[in-house]
């Protein structure tokens, strides 16, 4: 198979389109034919080497948690899925590799893709989709949600999501993204670069903060109210500490957080970490046809093009979701 790949941690030059060995699934996974993946910025901090202390990756690295294709083989464990049966995923750490034509997952973390999509969208969907999928689980009808960089690729998916629960939604950017995020559903838009966030808004029951800045964050919650960060500081931590005494900062940094916000404001802080798995995508799958989720794909980037795309993915500025066209549509 065709695949991208790393063969040394460094910049986006590293990345490489090679041949390698077809992936043989175990009895519990699925083959899958990619259609589609798409870009995640954990896969550029993976790329720098900043999950290399825990993440033991074998060289060649075939980089990629997201996609969207249609079932080659089933293990002989699997009952659900099929041969034909049009999928899409974002696999558990372990088998990561969707920047490339054939991947194996775990057939319990592949959701049937919505129908309604072409792969290139439904590619958008799985990485971003469970992570705003997570971290909204506690937010209730009626209550205020403030989601951090909206225009990004989880915040585009998030502002949707809470929207569809019934909550009054708040979300920041600038000023180019505010006509995107208003016909997502934002109810009040903050743009970042003229405005602090913290200082318009207070009495906020749940903030998904997707840009790491948690004591900030947290100042506009009230008694109670939730923090959902998705960012760690790994790779500024791994920089400075290494790769193993910097996630250990960090495991000590997210504690602290945990407990100090919670006695020290009642604010119960969290920090998610997204879970694959298939009844989950089920369910976007259910908000895709039902017309309430819709995907936003900023750019579409060939396999050959993957250094590219990582550049893109990098500059911070992307609207919604960078895909990899792997097979043509
Ligand atoms: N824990 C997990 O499981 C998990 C899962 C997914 C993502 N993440 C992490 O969450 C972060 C966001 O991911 P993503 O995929 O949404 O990123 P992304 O798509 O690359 O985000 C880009 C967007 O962020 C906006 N942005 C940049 N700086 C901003 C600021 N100060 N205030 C408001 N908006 C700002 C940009 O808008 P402008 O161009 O207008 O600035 C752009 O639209 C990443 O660090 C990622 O690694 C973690």
């Amino acid at each position: 198979m065709r695949a991208a790949c790393i063969r040394a941690y460094g910049g986006p030059e590293e990345l490489k389109v090679e041949d390698l060995p077809d992936p043989t699934p175990g009895p519990k996974d699925v083959l899958i034919e990619v259609h589609a993946a798409a870009i995640n910025p954990v896969d550029c901090k993976m790329r720098g080497g900043a999950m290399r202390g825990f993440l033991r990756k074998p060289f060649p690295f075939v980089l990629g948690a997201d996609l969207s294709g249609v079932v080659r083989e089933v293990g002989a464990k699997c009952t659900r899925l099929k041969p034909g049966d049009e999928v899409y995923t974002s696999p558990h750490h372990s088998q990561l590799g969707t920047y490339a034509e054939l991947a194996v997952v775990r057939e319990d973390h592949v959701g049937l893709k919505p129908p309604s999509l072409t792969h290139q969208e439904a590619a958008g969907i799985p990485l971003a989709g469970l992570t705003a999928w997570d971290c909204l689980t506690p937010l209730e009808a009626g209550q205020r949600a403030l989601i951090l960089a909206g225009s990004g690729g989880v915040g585009t998916l998030a502002i949707q999501l809470a929207k569809e629960r019934g909550a009054h939604v708040i979300t920041t950017c600038s000023e180019r993204n505010t006509e995107l995020v208003r016909s997502l559903g934002a109810d009040e838009v903050i743009d970042y670069t003229k405005q602090d966030f913290a200082d318009e808004l207070s009495e906020i029951d749940l903030v998904l903060d997707s840009l790491g800045d948690w004591a900030h964050a947290k100042k506009v919650l009230r008694r109670g109210g939730r923090l959902r960060t998705i960012v760690s500081g790994l790779p500024d931590a791994t920089k400075r500490y290494g790769p193993y005494v910097g996630p250990l900062t960090v495991g000590v940094n997210t504690a602290g957080l945990l407990l100090g916000s919670f006695v020290c404001q009642g604010v119960r802080a969290s920090s998610v970490l997204r879970q694959p798995s298939a009844a989950n995508l089920d369910e976007l799958t259910k908000r895709v046809e039902a017309g309430t989720l819709r995907p936003v794909v900023d750019r579409v980037f060939p396999l050959d093009e993957i250094v590219a795309a990582h550049e893109y993915s990098e500059t911070g500025r992307a609207r919604g979701k960078i895909v990899i066209a792997v097979k043509a549509e």
